[in-house]
């Protein structure tokens, strides 16, 4: 077990927010479709900021939360599937911005996972020679969105949260964790994508960047393969479903959710959401809904929480974390 601190949670959400009653305006589509498919109600859309800005206050909120100076990280972790840009990374511009002059900074891409996969690469780097870190889920989807196509762009949202991880000598930290990736039905959820144009290349077959989901697909992947592993992870916690005060899943579906529950048999008061005001903000979600339940008193030092996302990959991941 590795004995590891979540010292500090902080999120940024864009000022504006988008309705469904407004997309209604754009697109053909209502408050009643969206709501019972996705259990979305509106969702936080960037008017200025970009992915590091979203990122950089959550990282300047994290070290005056937990009265650490900038400059005594080692390390911060973005993860994005939205960055600024390939080069620099989001976590350059955020290592930069905020002066952590002796931390290294890296963008991670697990889509919805990665929040997930961004802890279990802090854990491991705990392990070793450092001490203290910053993990941040940032996403500016709407750049990602095709405004035209009704199907994915109601689901989206802008949004970015973290937490500031260290090393302790308390007995808390991760108990268990299981990530898998299932890249043989990664063309289920595609985005970002870049058609090479260079001078030596053939025919180029044509490609957007926006996003583009089987969501029935993915909806079947996850409410299949998210329950096995997340039983996975419980198994190598040695923590029962009905020991965990609260599951923080991926923010993507309310009707995801509400089937994860129901496999455990655990109450849906277990398994919190926030989707109705945020959308599905991918790497971000989680985070949200964390900072979310600390500043509610609802999570607290003690507490057995998992973390599971899932997402683009495919990939799934589920950690047990005893806080
Ligand atoms: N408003 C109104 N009608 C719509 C809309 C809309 N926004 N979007 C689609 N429709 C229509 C379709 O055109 C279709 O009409 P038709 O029957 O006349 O062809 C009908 O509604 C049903 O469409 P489906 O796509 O079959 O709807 P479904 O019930 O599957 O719901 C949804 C779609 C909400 C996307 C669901 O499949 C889902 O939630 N999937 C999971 C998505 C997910 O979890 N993604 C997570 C990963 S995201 C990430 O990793 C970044």
């Amino acid at each position: 077990m590795e004995h590891l601190k979540i010292v500090a949670s902080a999120q940024q959400l864009p000022e504006h927010q988008v309705t469904n009653q407004e997309l209604s305006h754009i697109m053909d589509t209502n408050d009643d479709w969206i709501f019972s498919r996705t259990g979305i109600h509106q969702r936080h859309i960037v008017t200025t900021e970009n992915t590091s800005d979203l990122a950089t206050s959550v990282a300047k909120q994290l070290l005056d939360k937990s009265g650490m100076t900038a400059d005594s990280l080692d390390f911060i972790i973005v993860s994005t599937m939205s960055p600024d840009s390939l080069s620099p990374s989001t976590a350059a511009i955020v290592q930069g911005a905020i002066g952590a002059t002796s931390a290294f900074a890296f963008d991670l891409s697990a889509a919805c996972s990665g929040f997930v996969y961004g802890l279990s690469v802090a854990t491991s780097l705990l392990s070793t020679r450092y001490r203290r870190g910053l993990v941040i889920g940032s996403e500016v989807l709407s750049k990602l969105v095709d405004w035209q196509d009704r199907t994915t762009a109601v689901l989206f949202g802008d949004g970015a949260a973290g937490v500031l991880v260290e090393t302790t000598t308390e007995n808390i930290g991760l108990l268990g964790e299981q990530l898998r990736t299932y890249g043989n039905k990664g063309d289920n959820l595609l985005a970002g994508q870049f058609a090479n144009k260079n001078p030596f290349a053939g025919e180029i077959s044509p490609v957007d960047p926006y996003f583009h989901q089987n969501g029935r697909e993915v909806y079947n992947f996850a409410t299949r393969e998210v329950p096995e592993v997340l039983q996975a992870a419980l198994e190598e916690a040695e923590v029962s479903a009905d020991d965990v005060d609260y599951y923080l899943l991926h923010q993507a579906n309310a009707r995801i959710v509400t089937s994860i529950a129901k496999r455990f048999g655990q109450p849906t008061d277990k398994f919190p959401t926030n989707m109705a005001q945020n959308g599905n903000t991918s790497a971000a979600s989680i985070g949200l809904l964390l900072n979310e339940l600390v500043v509610s008193g609802k999570v607290h030092a003690g507490q057995t929480i998992a973390f599971v996302g899932f997402g683009g990959g495919l990939t799934v991941g589920a950690q047990i974390w005893k806080i």
